[in-house]
């Protein structure tokens, strides 16, 4: 376990969270007791990371579970159903978020004619049970992904895909930690993954943390990086992997992989099976969510533009399948041809 949490159920019924958006300056903790505040919190990037947002959702129909004053099941099954849509809502990209009240949705459904109190009961259950397989699916994806890292291995890794973006652990940083921890000699190269700085504010903390060697670079450092100081492999975590392979992630990620393409670097997709939408044949049915022009034109209060700049802010792009050398997830390592191995992991 790291000595911080991303997150933490509060038995009084409310949902502790660390404030990202304050890292690293400071280790705030916030409290939430509606589904609207964890809604909001998700919509903030207060809690941010695909498996994150996911667990955090669940526990924001916990406590939806747990306000509610219905006194038919019916009736608490509409308000979870409102919860849900409105979790749902927050942010449009990381199929986790879906996924996780879905998977909270399906399982009380099951439970239409029981009593209230055993319906708000497995809510609760259910997501204290996904935060703990967070935990377990990381590390096996870390166990997983051990025998592509050399012995003497340098990194590029995107964004944050660490403890802070999942319960514990982390993705595809996770697969850096436990190289680490299996005596790999890792250097990481951090992007600092503009415009929200997950890499500096947050991978260069974790790593630091960690006791992990890095060294911090702008976004456009990496195939100077590639050519001329030599990288094994990059590591990125996902949002969502359409049936096909194609892979969104945080903007940036598809340049990365052209990079990677260019200089016959192994390029690879780390992340849970959780966050795979076989629904969608490929990357063009993803929605890929457009932020605000203050994230591009100020640098935390420093203005960075002229007031006013016109700005078109993707927050994620989509990497197509070809770039992808493999998706490392809890299951296993998959690699092309996507479509029919990706299927296969699945069991479908
Ligand atoms: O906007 P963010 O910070 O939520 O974006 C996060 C990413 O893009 C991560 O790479 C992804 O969610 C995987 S986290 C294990």
């Amino acid at each position: 376990m790291s000595d911080y949490f991303t997150m933490k159920w509060l038995p009084e019924g409310k949902l502790r969270l660390l404030d990202q958006r304050a890292l690293p300056a400071e280790l705030v903790y916030v409290d939430y007791d509606s589904p609207a505040g964890v809604a909001d919190a998700i919509r903030q990037m207060v809690v941010r990371g695909a498996p994150a947002i996911g667990v955090a959702a669940a526990y924001g129909l916990a406590i939806a579970a747990r306000n509610s004053t219905a006194e038919y099941t019916q009736d608490l099954l509409e308000e979870l159903q409102q919860a849900g849509a409105m979790l749902k809502a927050a942010r449009p990209t990381a199929v986790n978020l879906f996924w996780a009240v879905d998977r909270v949705l399906n399982r009380v459904a099951l439970l239409k004619s029981g009593a209230p109190g055993e319906l708000r009961a497995a809510v609760l259950a259910e997501a204290q049970k996904m935060e703990q397989e967070d935990i377990e699916t990381n590390k096996q994806i870390g166990l997983n992904g051990l025998s592509l890292v050399p012995q003497k291995a340098a990194f590029i890794h995107h964004c944050n895909t660490g403890a802070l973006a999942t319960v514990d652990y982390g993705t595809a940083l996770g697969l850096i930690r436990t190289a680490h921890e299996h005596g790999r000699e890792v250097f990481v190269y951090v992007d600092e993954t503009r415009p929200r700085l997950q890499g500096a504010r947050l991978t260069a903390w974790e790593l630091k943390h960690l006791g992990i060697p890095h060294a911090l670079i702008v976004d456009g450092a990496s195939g100077y990086i590639m050519k001329n100081r030599g990288v094994d492999l990059v590591t990125v975590g996902c949002d969502r992997v359409a049936a096909n392979g194609d892979t969104a992630n945080k903007v940036g990620t598809y340049n990365l992989a052209l990079v990677a393409k260019a200089h016959h670097v192994p390029f690879y997709i780390v992340g849970p099976t959780s966050t795979i939408d076989l629904d969608i044949p490929s990357g063009d049915f993803i929605e890929i969510e457009e932020r605000g022009a203050d994230e591009i034109i100020r640098i935390g209060k420093e203005m960075v533009a002229p007031e006013g700049t016109p700005v078109c802010n993707p927050a994620f792009d989509v990497t197509p399948a070809e770039l992808i050398t493999a998706i490392i997830t809890e299951r296993g390592v998959i690699y092309p041809p996507f479509t029919e191995n990706i299927r296969k992991v699945m069991g479908v």
